[in-house]
């Protein structure tokens, strides 16, 4: 009885306010959300006309009116309005129709974020009906969801590769001891697949159909198989034609076009080892690099960063539920709870300034 009492008092929700998925979990149910950041609005009366999986369904194809946005760039936020619009629909949707009180909210965010982009977030999530919020930043989540042992007196090494952005940390109980927050992650692999298509096959092709060659053919590293996949697109006029047409590209092709932003997610390891304290980079010896966030998917990457660093590389089992399978477990500690942390500080930050 009072368990059924305490869930129906207690709605506390998670978010992991992504630049391409946004996920809410609940305490007692798990995640309950996952679906695209995209908004759809009404250009001329500015409505929102959908959110989530069914704006996504617009992107790229919407009639003259209706323009589909993505309020998150490089993990902050680009639209207030429009984010807060989306943050209500996926607040009301996990919160059910048995909602008797609003609910308390712990929101994800990257840790390169500014105090002004704080202040957005919180202002945010309480219009959009949370009754109080805290936010937690993303790294320290995120090795809480793939069970590092965070509060522990050992260096973890954390790195979420995300749409907008890749996020390295060193956590060490349970504070982010070092971190390099590099605005280069999976949608600058899209864009390189783009302009790689354009220069070398005069075809324009779309973000979704960058994203698809990446995920089926793209890799970090030299496969032992050469894969290869036909791609559609708008010819760019060489031809005397702007037609539809279709070329084939290799893994290879495709790995040397990543080539660029992948080094730099590299890059942002190497400068967050190089900064650590000698300590915790011992520490790594032992329990080495965990990579997690959807790019953490793009094949041959952990192979890559452990021979560029030395260190053994792990790719997380969920690697994309990694940041609200973090906030799920903050959210159900009862002891500490973390909606008994000050309201302005960022939970994970420690004394390092924003
Ligand atoms: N199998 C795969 N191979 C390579 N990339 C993948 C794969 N699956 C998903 N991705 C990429 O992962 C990215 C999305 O990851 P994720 O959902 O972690 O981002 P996000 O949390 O929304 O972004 P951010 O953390 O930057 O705000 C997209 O760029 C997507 O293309
Ligand atoms: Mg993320």
């Amino acid at each position: 009885m009072f368990n059924i009492l305490k869930n129906i008092f207690s709605n506390d929700i998670g978010i992991d306010l992504g630049t391409m998925n946004t996920l809410v979990c609940t305490a007692d149910r798990g995640v309950v959300i996952n679906e695209p950041s995209v908004v759809s609005v009404n250009t001329e009366t500015n409505n929102v006309m959908a959110v989530g999986l069914e704006a996504k369904r617009m992107l790229g194809r919407t009639p003259g009116n209706i323009r589909a946005v993505r309020p998150v760039r490089d993990g902050v936020i680009a639209d207030q309005a429009i984010t807060e619009e989306m943050l209500r629909y996926f607040i009301s949707k996990a919160t059910g129709r048995f909602k008797i009180m609003q609910p308390r909210v712990l929101v994800a965010v990257p840790s390169g974020i500014t105090d002004i982009e704080i202040r957005a977030v919180r202002d945010s999530a309480l219009k959009a009906g949370a009754r109080d919020v805290r936010l937690v930043e993303e790294p320290l989540a995120s090795a809480i969801g793939v069970e590092l042992p965070v509060e522990e007196p050992t260096g973890s090494m954390i790195v979420d590769i995300g749409g907008g952005t890749t996020e390295v940390a060193i956590i060490s109980l349970a504070t982010i001891v070092h971190s390099e927050s590099e605005s280069c992650a999976g949608d600058a692999m899209d864009e390189a697949i783009i302009q790689h298509m354009k220069q070398a096959h005069n075809l324009l092709i779309g973000e979704r159909m960058a994203e698809d060659i990446k995920i089926e053919i793209g890799s970090a590293y030299e496969m032992e198989q050469v894969k290869s996949k036909q791609v559609r697109g708008r010819d760019m006029g060489q031809h005397g034609s702007s037609l539809p047409r279709t070329v084939t590209v290799t893994s290879d092709e495709i790995r040397h076009a990543l080539e660029a932003p992948v080094s730099r997610i590299v890059g942002a390891v190497r400068k967050t080892l190089d900064n650590c304290k000698p300590e915790l980079s011992a520490d790594l010896i032992d329990n080495g690099i965990t990579l997690a966030g959807g790019g953490a998917l793009l094949k041959g990457l952990d192979r890559l960063l452990s021979e560029e660093t030395g260190l053994s590389v792990t790719v997380a089992k969920e690697p994309l539920l990694a940041v609200v399978h973090g906030t799920g477990v903050m959210i159900q500690q009862t002891q500490h709870s973390v909606f008994d942390h000050p309201q302005n500080t960022l939970i994970g930050r420690g004394n390092r300034s924003a």
